[in-house]
């Protein structure tokens, strides 16, 4: 607050500094604001905003050719990972982009002392009025409003000097909207009475062999345990070996935090052969408060389904604050929304970070600007380079919730929905399966969830998938046409179970669905992995994708089932190897270790 009252103190200098002429100014990013939000009346130009400038990363293509050749294992640097000081060099802008950005800014009153860096100082961070902003990005800010009752304040376009076009990738908060959901749904506990409905599994003419379900599978009350999935993915013989030279996280956001008691609870009900003191930490970014009386379902979720599968492997949660609603009547600085970089901020900022991250939370595509969806992408590939395998779920309506799969480009054009993160390139993208032999993509028809899969609109194909995207096109053929992007990026890349999974949460067995049950526990069983390569003196897994592509998902249990369904179409079937409604399918503990001689 000190800086910001010193700042307005200096008022009438900064009117005195002469603008630049608007004339030398081009729009740097146009997006529509998503049809739920309304726009309302004028921002109050006293309203702070905290304004981050992203510089452009000068040797992105540099640090993207490490990321594929440490990644890939023909590669005779597979393995050997970036470390932090690596990808900060990387990272970093030039020195002349970064005088030009002060210069603009200095022009504008706001002298060096004004900003903040990231650790990179790929990153200028700075909290100024909306009066001042809406200067410097030639823009108009407004109040929108959510149709859940939320605000914010968002303009739809900003501008910069044309000289400086080559030297900032995005600036926010501008036009992201930003309104992350969750990827789990609660089913009630009442519904566990109702028989499981008919899998409507269809018959297959593949000849691939299903896996039995393991006696810990059928329970009477029809929900999954943790020792089914145990069973299942054949991690319950194994006992991990370096668990302190390993290292697992979850993250949080949306006020989420995880019950340290619910934890124990799960713990000493499904564990019992493990030491009762494990206990995952915590770490706060950005005020995030942790308010044990509130813990959130989904931050339960993915402690107790990490916690369940790699103790006693070093364990951290991350909650990070900031999220809507506020009040932008408030003379307080907006809160950016923006959690995801403030995380990535962080982290990036971090010695030490999990070699493996899971996280259930995404928007859809078209509702992120573009430039904003690049940038948080390639900050996403910064730590793929490091080693650290990201994996993210990839939603909870299939290809689109039915009635809602129109363009948000003006034009209401009828068209699949993918999901971001899950569309990066750089991560890797977890679908839901349900039922065991066979497993199928999974849905439940009470709550409306359908395991998520898409083909991105902003990220082109990557090459590692070239091959397994093109054999499936072909087996589509013209299904869909005109409904999908055939040349974007393609997800999921594997499948995990995420059906009726029993969280335990306010002390009570929940049931829940989700994506967001798959994501945490192929973290659970890619951490053991990483414990055996640990052990064994080998490289961590690090960015999965060019491996598992190059290998044709080895290891991994061919989903051939079900399809993800949405947008009132019967949507992408499942298929002989890898298809975008289950990827190459589920891990198997016992085989992917083998196919990796460990
Ligand atoms: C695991 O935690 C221990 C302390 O409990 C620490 O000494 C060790 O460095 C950690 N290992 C990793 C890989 O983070
Ligand atoms: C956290 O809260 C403190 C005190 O309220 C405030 O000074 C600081 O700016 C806040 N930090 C963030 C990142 O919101
Ligand atoms: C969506 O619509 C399809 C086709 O009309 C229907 O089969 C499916 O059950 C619907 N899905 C949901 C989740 O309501
Ligand atoms: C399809 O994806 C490509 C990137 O692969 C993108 O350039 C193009 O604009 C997308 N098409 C549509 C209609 O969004
Ligand atoms: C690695 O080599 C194998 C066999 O030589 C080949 O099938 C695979 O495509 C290669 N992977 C990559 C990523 O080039």
């Amino acid at each position: 607050m000190k800086s910001i009252s010193f700042f307005l103190l200096n008022l009438p200098l900064v009117l005195a500094v002469p603008l630049s002429s608007r004339t030398d100014y081009a729009i740097k990013s146009s997006h529509i604001a998503p049809r739920e939000w309304t726009k309302l009346s004028r921002a109050d130009l006293d309203h702070l905003i905290s304004l981050r400038i992203g510089l452009k990363q000068n040797q992105f293509d540099e640090l993207e050719r490490h990321l594929y050749e440490v990644s890939d294992p023909n590669h005779s640097r597979y393995g050997q990972h970036l470390s932090l000081e690596d990808v900060q060099g990387l990272s970093a802008p030039t020195e002349h982009s970064c005088d030009s950005v002060h210069e603009w800014l200095e022009g504008h009153g706001i002298t060096r002392d004004h900003v903040e860096y990231s650790p990179a100082k790929d990153w200028f961070k700075m909290t100024l009025p909306v009066w001042q902003v809406e200067k410097l990005l030639d823009t108009e800010y407004h109040q929108y409003g959510h149709e859940n009752g939320k605000q914010i304040v968002r303009t739809t376009q900003y501008s910069l000097p044309k000289s400086l076009h080559n030297h900032i990738d995005v600036v926010q908060p501008t036009n992201f909207f930003g309104n992350w959901k969750l990827h789990s749904t609660d089913s009630r506990i009442a519904d566990l009475s109702v028989p499981v409905e008919e899998a409507s599994v269809q018959s297959s003419s593949s000849s691939a062999a299903a896996a039995a379900a393991p006696a810990s599978c059928v329970t009477g009350s029809q929900a999954v345990s943790l020792q089914c999935l145990r069973d299942f993915y054949r991690t319950s013989n194994y006992t991990p070996q370096v668990p302190k030279k390993n290292y697992v996280g979850t993250t949080n956001y949306l006020g989420q935090v995880p019950s340290v008691v619910d934890f124990k609870a799960f713990m000493t009900t499904n564990r019992p052969d493990a030491n009762p003191t494990y206990q995952f930490t915590t770490q706060l970014i950005a005020n995030a408060s942790n308010n044990q009386a509130s813990p959130g379902v989904e931050a339960d979720l993915d402690v107790e389904m990490v916690g369940g599968f790699a103790v006693p492997t070093n364990f951290t949660t991350y909650s990070t604050g900031g999220s809507p609603p506020f009040n932008p009547d408030q003379n307080t600085p907006t809160n950016t929304n923006e959690p995801y970089l403030t995380w990535l901020d962080y982290v990036l900022g971090q010695k030490s970070v999990p070699y493996v991250i899971t996280t259930s939370y995404g928007d859809d595509e078209q509702t992120v600007p573009l430039d904003y969806a690049q940038r948080v992408c390639s900050e996403l590939a910064q730590l793929g380079a490091r080693g650290i395998t990201l994996l993210f779920s990839s939603g909870d309506s299939g290809v689109g919730a039915n009635g809602t799969c129109v363009s948000n480009d003006g034009t209401n054009k009828q068209q699949f929905l993918p999901a971001f993160p899950a569309s990066c390139p750089y991560v890797t993208t977890v679908g839901g399966t349900r039922d065991f032999a066979p497993e199928q993509v999974a849905f439940d028809t009470g709550n409306g969830y359908v395991a998520g899969s898409g083909f991105s609109n902003y990220f082109a194909r990557p090459d590692y998938q070239q091959a397994a995207v093109s054999a499936y096109l072909t087996t589509l053929g013209t299904k869909n046409q005109g409904l999908y992007n055939t040349t974007g990026r393609a997800y999921p890349d594997i499948s995990a179970q995420s059906y009726r999974f029993l969280v335990n949460y306010m002390a009570a067995p929940t049931p829940v669905d989700g994506t967001s049950v798959a994501s945490p526990l192929a973290a659970g069983i890619l951490t053991l992995i990483n414990d055996a390569l640990i052990a064994k003196g080998k490289p961590t897994l690090g960015f999965l994708n060019p491996r598992l592509y190059s290998t044709n998902g080895a290891g991994f249990n061919d989903i051939v089932t079900g399809s993800s369904t949405g947008c009132d179409t019967a949507g992408f079937p499942a298929g002989k190897g890898w298809d975008v409604a289950s990827g190459f399918g589920t891990p198997d503990f016992v085989n992917i270790r083998a196919s990796l001689g460990v």
